[in-house]
């Protein structure tokens, strides 16, 4: 690519993100933050429940160019001095992405500058790198958020991720969301229940933890969610009270010791000594703290991004740009298309690997 048209010498790049609910917008310049800026209309789904991908479609249109403003008077730059611009390729909702490519494409065509197409899953690893530095080569890393749940192993979070397990059923964040939901809590659960838990007991009740010990990489929470279902339900039908605070500590805990057990197993197994937790879940309070005390013990390099820079937002898709862009690989084609699907194998899409811009 051409030299840096910013006034250092490290690259600018803007990132667009707009895979589910968040506008997100980030402004890095290499591996330094210089502006987040997230616009969410989760107040908007919440009535229903979940996510509507229509409403989250339009949201993104109306808030998309105030938030791209928001981020160049946060980070104090002008558009023209950007050097490329990164968004969110897949994977997400289908018409949501299409809003944040169509723009990225404006922007990038607009400024004369190349256009990334990158992975929201690899995006969520990236943006490590802002708080912690380079990652570690190769690292193991759970990602942990609303829709998925897998362990990967990186060696090159822009060109070499491989799966090593994922959820058979439902995403970690998802099963937040539902049990949420059964205790009348509101829209995204998982906050709540964190919440809610720090005043409840997480021995409180003994939840099932989905092939725990099968000795895979991969995790199952639909069992879990059924049993807190079915739980709830006895009390109810028994007419007694639902003790929220002590299901919401033992759901919890059900859930963070399986991810925390896989990911040892799975640095164990691996013989890598890095670990890194990315995604909304990332944020949870008390797999922040097992995870720390299980590392500990294992002698374990912990790296979990701040709870900000854990769910959505733009600056994990400028972070993952500026490394595409320092790594030399080559732009997405200007035909880039959202792709719902895409693979976590594929961190930049339309790009060869090795190739320099
Ligand atoms: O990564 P993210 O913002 O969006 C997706 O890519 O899905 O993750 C959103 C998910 C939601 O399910 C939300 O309930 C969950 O992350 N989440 C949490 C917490 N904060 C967000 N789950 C547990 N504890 C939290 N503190
Ligand atoms: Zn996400």
């Amino acid at each position: 690519m051409t030299a840096a048209r910013s006034p250092g010498s490290v690259p600018l790049v803007l990132g667009i993100e707009t895979s589910c609910d968040e506008t997100g917008v980030g402004i890095v310049a290499g591996n330094r933050l210089l502006a987040d800026a997230v616009a969410s209309s989760v107040s908007e789904h919440a009535r229903f429940g979940g996510v509507v991908p229509e409403v989250a479609s339009r949201a993104h249109l109306e808030a998309l160019v105030p938030t791209v403003h928001r981020a160049l008077a946060d980070a104090g730059v002008q558009a023209r001095h950007l050097d490329a611009v990164a968004v969110t390729a897949g994977p997400g909702l289908p018409g949501a992405l299409m809003v944040g490519v169509a723009a990225a494409k404006a922007y990038a065509l607009g400024l004369g500058v190349p256009l990334y197409g990158v992975n929201h899953l690899a995006a969520h690893v990236a943006v490590d790198t802002v708080a912690h530095g380079a990652l570690p080569a190769p690292c193991v890393a759970l990602l942990v958020s609303g829709g998925h749940s897998s362990l990967l192993l990186i060696a090159d979070v822009t060109a070499d991720i491989r799966p090593l397990g994922a959820t058979v059923d439902d995403a970690a964040g998802e099963a937040f969301d539902k049990v949420a939901r059964l205790l009348g809590l509101p829209f995204p659960g998982g906050p709540y229940v964190d919440a809610a838990a720090r005043d409840g007991a997480a021995d409180a009740i003994a939840f099932p933890r989905g092939k725990a010990d099968d000795g895979t990489s991969d995790f199952s929470f639909s069992g879990l969610k059924t049993a807190v279902a079915r739980w709830v339900e006895a009390r109810h039908r028994a007419g007694e009270p639902v003790p929220m605070a002590d299901v919401a500590a033992s759901f919890q805990e059900a859930v963070v010791d399986v991810l925390t057990r896989k990911c040892m197993d799975a640095c164990r197994r691996t013989g890598v000594d890095d670990l890194l937790i990315g995604g909304g879940v990332a944020a949870n309070s008390r797999l922040r703290a097992l995870a720390e005390q299980r590392c500990a013990q294992a002698g374990i390099r912990l790296r979990v991004p701040r709870p900000g820079l854990c769910t959505d937002n733009g600056a994990m898709v400028a972070v993952l740009g500026a490394l595409v862009v320092a790594a030399g690989r080559a732009p997405s084609a200007p035909d880039l298309g959202a792709d719902s699907g895409l693979p976590v194998t594929v961190p930049v899409v339309g790009a060869v690997a090795g190739a320099v811009a």
